[in-house]
């Protein structure tokens, strides 16, 4: 299959993907952000990269189209969100139904949001995690796919909490992806 990588910042979600022999043909990344780290990830592996700014454009219909446009182009079978900090519209959504993917990190219904880790560590809780769902209209609220729980130590600072779970999300989020694959899922 055809895959495209959404992504707005950093792209270590994306990288790990990138680097995991995925049976897959990692064909575009899709970024809001010119300046995001991940766009200097995708052409380091040779990957294209459309970029597109929302203030740019009309609204949010005339954004969603001109990447769908690109996503025809390129053949695109199915999304992954990896740190992609834009809701997804009926744009997107109607034509690629069950075909978008999200990682959360928290174990949702938990701490959903912008920001489920600092959330997270602020409500003191002792355990969270992440979750890979399917996108729907909503706010990390699609159907769960798969999720791990992360411990959260009363010694963690912020920082430790967020790279216990990262790494979690570099294992978890390509394992997901191979095995909807082997289920024929994807
Ligand atoms: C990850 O924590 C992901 O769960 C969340 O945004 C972060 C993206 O990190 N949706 P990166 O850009 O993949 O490094």
């Amino acid at each position: 299959p055809n895959v495209a990588v959404f992504a707005s910042g950093n792209g270590s979600n994306f990288e790990a993907i990138a680097r995991a022999n995925l049976p897959i043909n990692l064909a575009l990344v899709v970024s809001d952000k010119p300046q995001a780290k991940v766009i200097e990830r995708a052409h380091h592996h040779q990957i294209k990269t459309f970029v597109l700014e929302l203030k740019n454009c009309l609204d949010k219909t005339d954004y969603e189209t001109q990447i769908l446009n690109q996503l025809k182009q390129h053949n695109i079978d199915f999304i992954l969100l990896a740190g992609y900090m834009k809701i997804i519209h009926p744009t997107l959504l109607e034509a690629y139904p069950q075909k978008i993917i999200n990682i959360h990190p928290a174990y949702l219904p938990h701490f959903p949001g912008k920001d489920g880790i600092g959330d997270a560590f602020k409500a003191g809780v002792s355990e969270t995690g992440v979750t890979i769902h399917y996108v729907d209209e909503g706010v990390d609220t699609g159907q769960i796919i798969a999720q791990q729980k992360v411990p959260r130590y009363q010694t963690d600072q912020l920082e430790d909490l967020a790279n216990r779970i990262h790494k979690v999300e570099h294992q978890l989020y390509p394992e997901t992806i191979r095995n909807l694959i082997e289920k024929g899922e994807l």
